[in-house]
């Protein structure tokens, strides 16, 4: 397994993550080969939020209470959750008291003292910087949390947290697949008039995290839009799914390996979220650690999965 630096911490960390979204109607049996499945590819990394499963810290629970982890079971993990989403509304919440009140949750629901890393779910627009500053260095100071970071935000909402909070911010997790690229294919036509993959939407975030040794976390490896199903044998994406087979016989992997090279090939050193709850899918993603896709081989999945190449 290929690792990559975790933020500018330089921590290094497996470049494919294990996803449990969408584990809340897993038996332990399940829960514990998926997690055995990971560990044994090199997957070492777990990623929760306290809105995963039916009720609130419900994938955690699952999790815990599938995994009963000893105390160094635990420490072999980099456990990562999230907080600022209040599903009953919905809406976003990064006051101190929410934040806080979340991670607390969190650890009971996983049984453990601390979480590795706490990301900032989705952009609260009533944001108050220094009072997420405030939340962050409780978690620090008190050992409940020892790394932060951001999911979904863009550059200036990066920014905004920075000049408040002390913390570096050591990941944004950022929705991406070949077929959901906007990040990467927005530079790539910059300038193309009529051609809507030219339009910023995103304040040009993957340039920015680059610039600031933040690592992106690919959520959603192979659904081909928001939820809307994996594009991996869909006949919706025959072209792109021919070059997908193509090359998983060219490498001798199967065709997830391809679709989860294609996002640790960039070099902006990405670490991939996978949300399967099939063991022997997470084991063929894992293969795609480090396929050494060619630029050419990069481009052309880009190409297939419909992008402009200008
Ligand atoms: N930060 C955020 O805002 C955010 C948002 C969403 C997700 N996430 C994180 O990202 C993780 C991944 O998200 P995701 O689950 O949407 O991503 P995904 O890995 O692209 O999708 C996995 C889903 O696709 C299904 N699937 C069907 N055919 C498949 C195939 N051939 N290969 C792989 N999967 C196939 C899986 O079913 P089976 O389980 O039956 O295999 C599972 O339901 C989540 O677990 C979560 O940790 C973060």
């Amino acid at each position: 397994m290929k690792t990559v630096p975790l933020g500018p911490t330089g921590r290094q960390v497996p470049n494919v993550v294990l996803g449990l979204m969408r584990i809340a109607q897993m038996d332990d049996d399940a829960v514990r080969r998926l997690v055995r499945t990971a560990r044994d590819a090199g997957v070492d990394f777990i990623d929760h939020a306290d809105v995963y499963g039916d009720e609130l810290h419900g994938c955690e629970r699952r999790f815990a209470e599938a995994m009963q982890l000893t105390p160094s079971q635990r420490a072999e993990l980099t456990i990562q959750s999230k907080a600022g989403i209040v599903p009953d509304g919905p809406y976003f919440d990064y006051s101190y008291d929410h934040l806080v009140e979340s991670v607390e949750g969190s650890l009971r629901a996983l049984d453990t003292d601390y979480l590795d890393v706490l990301l900032l779910h989705r952009p609260d627009a009533l944001v108050e910087p220094d009072e997420v500053a405030r939340a962050f260095d409780h978690l620090e100071s008190t050992g409940k949390v020892r790394a932060f970071g951001v999911s979904n935000h863009t550059p200036g909402q990066i920014e905004l947290l920075r000049r408040s909070v002390r913390q570096p911010l050591v990941a944004n997790q950022l929705q991406l697949s070949i077929t959901h690229a906007p990040m990467v294919a927005q530079g790539v036509a910059a300038n193309m008039a009529g051609l809507d993959q030219s339009t910023a939407r995103d304040g040009g975030i993957l340039d920015y995290c680059r610039l600031h040794d933040i690592t992106v976390q690919a959520w959603s490896p192979f659904q081909a839009g928001f939820f809307t199903g994996v594009f991996l044998g869909h006949e919706g994406y025959p072209e792109l799914n021919a070059v997908i087979d193509r090359l998983a016989a060219t490498y001798d992997v199967p065709a997830i390996a391809i679709a989860t090279a294609w996002i640790t090939r960039h070099p902006a050193g990405m670490q991939v979220v996978l949300g399967t709850t099939t063991p022997e899918r997470v084991a063929g993603a894992a293969q795609g650690s480090d396929v050494p896709l060619t630029r050419a081989e990069w481009y052309e999945l880009f190409r297939a999965a419909g992008y402009t190449v200008p």
